[in-house]
């Protein structure tokens, strides 16, 4: 900032500089208090995530139906009226039982809970 501004000939565009360069620091700060906060932190590819674990069962979409193990279209209008993302993690974290049969394994083990959230994300942003 310093550099540019002494090379600038009239004083208000050094003025525009220094309120274009706090603009953009804020900014900066906003987007990294965010990304540190949220689920989509570095390091964590839900997309990735969902191939891994999950696309086998729910398909790569989320729509796979499979009556005999009892998997669901989670993009249903069905679902989408009773899923929420507190829901979807909750399933992730302890299993999801029909009756006294475990369909869907708990992955509170297995993936760490920013894995879970963006799995949550991930889920439910399914169309
Ligand atoms: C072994 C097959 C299997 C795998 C693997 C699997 N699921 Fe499931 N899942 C199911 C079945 C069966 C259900 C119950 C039917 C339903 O409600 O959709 C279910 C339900 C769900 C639900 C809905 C829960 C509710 O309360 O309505 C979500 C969300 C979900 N799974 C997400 C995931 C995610 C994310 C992964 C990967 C980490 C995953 N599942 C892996 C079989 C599986």
């Amino acid at each position: 900032m310093i550099s540019i501004a002494s090379q600038s000939a009239s004083g208000s565009k050094i003025e525009h500089r220094v309120v274009l360069g706090a603009a953009t620091a804020v900014a900066v700060v906003a987007l990294l208090a965010f990304t540190s906060t949220s689920a989509r932190a570095e390091g964590v590819d839900a997309a990735a995530l969902w191939a891994k674990n999950c696309k086998l069962c729910h398909g790569a979409d989320g729509k796979k139906v499979n009556e005999k193990m009892g998997v669901k279209d989670l993009t249903s209008p069905e679902k989408k009226a009773t899923l929420t993302r507190a829901k979807a993690i909750d399933s992730m974290k302890v299993g999801v039982k029909v009756g006294d049969k475990e369909v869907m394994k708990p992955y509170a083990e297995k993936l760490s809970a920013a894995e879970i959230e963006a799995l949550a994300d991930y889920t439910m942003a399914l169309k």
